[in-house]
């Protein structure tokens, strides 16, 4: 999948480098150090994983958008569709990724008590425990690659667990926590997934709770 719609946008992005043209999207920093979600998430992991997957997707969606922008071909900008949805799709979601998770020295893994996001919780999913549970088990039932999300619902005013494949955007709800269950690939599935709540930024889960809900 990853190589499929990578190879698709190849040579328009080839063509849009050539050209010397500037990026539309950019990279953002990690807002902390590599080896900052160590025992949880390897240096070597993350790496890897924001500065080849994620530039990756920048890479394919500029390059989507240019070739988007540059035809006037309905059939061509039909074909474009794919790469953009994955591109800017890992791009959306990445971008999100690196801010949901915090090192354990600080927000990480830190849900506040008597705060919203508990209140929320508990009100919905019955306790924090049977919430990570419901999700953990959610998403290590995805096949292939993809997330699993807590998730806004602005119509019912209630938070859901749901799940998107590969690098689809949670567009249903409002993504309050996503975890990308591609890093597990080194690891057993549930013990990442049970490993990562030590380094999910509440705080940050919090923020656009109370954003979403305003
Ligand atoms: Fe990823």
């Amino acid at each position: 999948m990853f190589s499929i719609a990578r190879n698709a946008v190849r040579p328009t992005l080839a063509r849009a480098f050539a050209a010397g043209r500037a990026s539309k999207h950019t990279l953002p920093p990690l807002p902390y150090a590599y080896n900052a979600l160590e025992p949880y998430i390897s240096e070597e992991i993350m790496k890897l994983h924001h500065d080849k997957h994620h530039a990756t997707y920048v890479n394919g969606l500029n390059a989507a958008e240019e070739a988007y922008a540059a035809t006037d071909s309905t059939a061509k900008r039909i074909q474009l569709q794919s790469a953009l949805k994955f591109n800017g799709g890992g791009h959306i979601n990445h971008s999100l990724f690196w801010k949901n998770l915090a090192p354990a020295s600080e927000t990480g893994g830190k849900l506040k008590s008597g705060g919203a996001l508990e209140k929320a919780i508990v009100r919905d999913f019955g306790s924090v425990e049977d919430f990570k549970k419901k999700f953990n088990t959610a998403t290590a039932a995805i096949q292939g690659s993809g997330w699993g999300w807590l998730g806004y619902d602005p119509a019912t005013k209630k938070l859901e667990i749901v799940t998107t494949a590969n690098q689809d955007p949670l567009l249903s709800h409002v993504p309050i926590i996503g975890v990308d269950i591609w890093e597990h690939y080194k690891n057993v599935k549930p013990d990442y997934l049970n490993a990562i709540w030590n380094v999910i930024n509440f705080e940050e889960a919090e923020r656009r709770l109370l954003e979403a809900s305003k």
